[in-house]
């Protein structure tokens, strides 16, 4: 752990983008609404995918809001500090991030008939993207190792504690119906069959060439050219843009 982490029931988080308050709003104040649509991930599993992928099927694969506002902006991750603010400017249904945990997952959740959509991608591809990652972000401090890296991601010392023990508690939830479980492999061997059991998941019509705008859209390619999703407008307080890219290989390994 750094000198500027702190733990929220057992998790490890960092100031610089979370607090206790974050947390526990986020926990115990943040009113999930019925029409909510949770997208939920380990860190480095495909979160900004989805993100594209649910926003364009909610505006029929028009890419308007795609091409103006960056994506951290379009479904902000509740646990974060800036969520308070952001969540005003959130048309319904609300699409939000979010890579908490059950146990610390908004209580008002589980009361509700709000969907989730978590998305699962292989641990190692996880890793390496976590690795590369880290490289990028401004003011944490570099493993040592890869080797070290490793170590500090199968004991679960890392942002979001372990890849295993996120899989196995949303895992408990798989029979549920406002669950929705896919894998950033189908996504990427089936971008187009899995946009339409998204859209049947959540009741979204839309005709066939709307579907087709929302694949070609939400591609590698087209997500690592539009600057509206490829990080490249996050400020280098924050993301060392000379270190690499958000986007950097988008494969299987
Ligand atoms: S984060 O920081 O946790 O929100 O990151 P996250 O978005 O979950 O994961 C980033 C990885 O997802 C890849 N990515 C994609 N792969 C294939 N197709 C598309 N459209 C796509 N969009 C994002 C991104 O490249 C990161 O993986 P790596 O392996 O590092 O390339």
């Amino acid at each position: 752990m750094q000198e500027q982490d702190f733990t929220y029931e057992g998790i490890q988080f960092t100031t610089n983008v979370y607090s206790p308050e974050s947390l526990r709003y986020a926990h115990y104040e943040f009113n999930v609404l019925d029409d909510d649509i949770f997208n939920v991930t380990y860190p480095k599993s495909g979160t900004n995918w989805m993100i594209e992928i649910l926003n364009l099927i909610k505006h029929k694969g028009d890419v308007t809001l795609s091409s103006a506002e960056p994506i951290y902006e379009r479904s902000p991750w509740v646990e974060t500090l800036p969520f308070k603010d952001k969540m005003n400017a959130l048309t319904h249904p609300r699409i939000i991030s979010s890579h908490l945990p059950v146990h610390i997952f908004p209580k008002s959740f589980f009361k509700s008939k709000a969907k989730v959509i978590y998305t699962v991608r292989n641990p190692k591809d996880v890793f390496i993207s976590n690795y590369y990652f880290t490289k990028m972000l401004q003011g944490f401090k570099k493993p040592e190792s890869f080797q070290e890296h490793l170590q500090n991601f199968l004991e679960g010392n890392v942002a979001y504690a372990s890849w295993f023990d996120h899989i196995q508690e949303w895992m408990k939830m798989k029979d549920d119906d406002r669950f929705f479980f896919v894998t950033y492999e189908e996504l990427l061997q089936d971008l187009r069959g899995s946009v339409v059991k998204i859209c049947k998941f959540l009741r979204q019509d839309l005709d066939s060439e709307a579907i087709d705008s929302v694949v070609k859209h939400s591609t590698f390619k087209a997500m690592a050219e539009n600057k509206m999703s490829n990080w490249s407008t996050m400020s280098s307080e924050v993301l060392d843009h000379t270190k690499g890219s958000f986007l950097r290989k988008g494969i299987i390994i």
